[in-house]
């Protein structure tokens, strides 16, 4: 039984990092842009997957702010990549009802990429259902940094008072993320145990699986494998596990926002 069919929920959310194309393609003697390649393949197959199961959101972190440090060919690589993923994924997205937003310095990418992406969000802007966010040129440290400056900038124009800094509510309007769920699920790959920069205010009670599978060989089958594992686990949101029950679903639904726990 996949989880969509199960009783059991399925994290509306889930955020992905995505690693291990390089050992991928060192593994088979491949150029590190043949492991990229693959992994653009596991997104196609990740994204449809995701879908199937019921899941509202799913977040791919696909290009950090640090990975501008690599080398020239592979940074040229990857905007490569992501500009033809665009282009021949949009008529199916759109097909798919699927709803493309990013998180990130988008205006620092190179030109074709930005032309690529934004005419992908026009095309599925209308969608509803199942919104694929893709993290490009992110890092929460500058998500952070840029909300501290768009919710100064709030508080000059007089759109914000200083008091709406002291509510989550208040100040987690500005960050990159504000019209989208908290991660409900975060999964790494090949092997690693670190959360390298990614989502760190809004996965503050998240799930987290790692698993070794590097990402070209991650399918169906190890997302349904990290969604079961996510189902084992308690979500307490601060609480203990008596509170939990009826009274812990409506705890769930309104989510830890201004409280401290
Ligand atoms: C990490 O593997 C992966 C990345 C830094 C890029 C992820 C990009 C893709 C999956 C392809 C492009 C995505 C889209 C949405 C078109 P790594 O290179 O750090 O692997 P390693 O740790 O084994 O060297």
């Amino acid at each position: 039984m996949t989880p969509a069919a199960s009783p059991l929920p399925v994290p509306a959310h889930i955020a992905i990092i995505m690693d291990g194309n390089g050992r991928w393609a060192k593994q088979r003697g491949l150029p590190r842009l043949e492991g990229h390649r693959r992994g653009v393949e596991a997104v196609r197959t990740v994204v449809d997957a995701a879908r199937e199961i019921g899941v509202r959101c799913l977040t791919l972190y696909a290009f950090s702010v640090e990975n501008w440090r690599r080398p020239g060919d592979e940074v040229g690589g990857l905007m490569g990549l992501l500009e033809t993923f665009l282009t021949r994924e949009t008529p199916k997205m759109v097909r798919d009802k699927v709803r493309l937003r990013t998180i990130g310095r988008t205006d620092e990418l190179p030109c074709g990429a930005r032309a690529a992406l934004a005419a992908a969000m026009a095309a599925t802007a209308r969608f509803t259902d199942y919104t694929l966010v893709l993290a490009l040129n992110y890092g929460a440290r500058t998500e952070a940094i840029d909300a501290a400056r768009s919710f100064a900038a709030a508080v000059v124009a007089g759109k914000a008072s200083l008091d709406d800094a002291a509510s989550w509510a208040g100040f987690s309007r500005h960050l990159y993320t504000h019209d989208l769920p908290d991660p409900d699920l975060v999964i790494r790959t090949s092997g690693e145990k670190r959360i390298s920069n990614f989502l760190l205010l809004q996965a503050a009670y998240a799930e987290f699986v790692f698993t070794p599978v590097l990402w070209p060989d991650f399918g169906k089958t190890e997302l349904i494998a990290a969604v079961t594992e996510f189902r084992g686990r308690e979500r307490r949101f601060g609480q203990i596990t008596e509170q939990l029950g009826a009274a812990g679903a409506e705890a769930e639904a309104k989510r830890p926002g201004d409280v401290i726990v």
